[in-house]
């Protein structure tokens, strides 16, 4: 089955950890939500699909200002919070499907995306299927991390931790997973090959609060995340905390909270 690993993924642990702390989470993320927003700048009357939009913060997020938002993912613990949280909200709808391959009406105005379009095995397959769902003149904002490098948030605590695993060789930098879409030229490509034209990056930098303190921001990397698992494998785990907790002390600022950089491409394509 397609996307197998994935779908498997965010219906079990990662799902239901994410849809715990869906606050948190999006908090964390607001920063760089309210430029994607802004650049969708979705007008009145306008219809849009929210890809993988897992706990539907964005999704609501448009609603409220009456657009009419369909929200795809395939998440039931994550869909469970979104139909909680969008209780009283008009014009808000969620389908559980895999967007990759769901059936769609060509009545998008805008095929939106947080962070919700690096999953798929197949991304032309995907897009070209996404791109079926927006009308003629349709249009695509993104919102994708761009190399783990220039997300010092993951690359510096990963850095500490990475001392204490067994190396097994590099991994493939386009497998799916959160950093799949930091190559532009291989977005651009894949977009291309779906049918999309006027293909544009925006650069955005910022900062991510990723606690209020860093005792707190290591008990979140450790409980959630692809450096959760990794401290689980860890050699020495107690070291390797250790490791994470030096990397955390050293961005805390004045008010006592965790800011590290964080790097997106904001994406933007359209259908002829
Ligand atoms: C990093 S989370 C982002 C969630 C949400 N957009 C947000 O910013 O809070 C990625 C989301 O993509 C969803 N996803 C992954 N593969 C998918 C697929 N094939 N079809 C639909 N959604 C998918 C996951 O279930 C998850 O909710």
């Amino acid at each position: 089955m397609a996307n197998e690993e994935q779908i498997e993924a965010w219906n079990g642990s990662m799902g239901e950890k994410w849809a715990e702390r869906q606050d948190r989470m999006d908090a964390l993320l607001e920063p760089l939500s309210r430029l994607a927003l802004e650049h969708a700048n979705v007008g009145a009357g306008e219809v849009v699909l929210d890809i993988g939009c897992g706990c539907g913060a964005t999704s609501i997020a448009m609603a409220a200002k009456g657009r009419s938002v369909t929200g795809y993912d395939i998440s039931a613990p994550m869909f469970a919070a979104a139909r909680e949280r969008a209780r009283g909200v008009d014009n808000v709808s969620f389908v559980e499907a895999d967007a990759s391959r769901v059936a769609l009406e060509p009545v998008g105005d805008v095929l939106f995306s947080r962070f919700g379009v690096m999953f798929f095995d197949d991304p032309v397959a995907a897009f070209t299927n996404l791109r079926s769902g927006l009308k003629p003149g349709g249009r695509v904002c993104l919102l994708v991390w761009r190399s783990l490098m220039e997300n010092e948030w993951m690359a510096q605590p990963l850095g500490a931790i990475m001392a204490f695993i067994e190396s097994r060789g590099a991994p493939n930098p386009r497998a799916p997973g959160p950093f799949a879409f930091a190559d532009k030229d291989y977005v651009a490509e894949l977009l291309a090959k779906a049918g999309f034209v006027d293909i544009g990056f925006e650069e955005i930098d910022g900062k991510l609060e990723l606690g209020s303190s860093a005792a707190d921001a290591v008990r979140e990397f450790s409980e959630m995340g692809p450096l959760a698992s990794l401290l689980e494998q860890a050699n020495e785990r107690d070291k390797a905390v250790a490791a994470v907790q030096e990397v955390m002390a050293a961005h805390v600022d004045d008010d006592g909270a965790v800011r590290m950089g964080a790097a997106c491409w904001i994406v933007s394509a359209s259908v002829a």
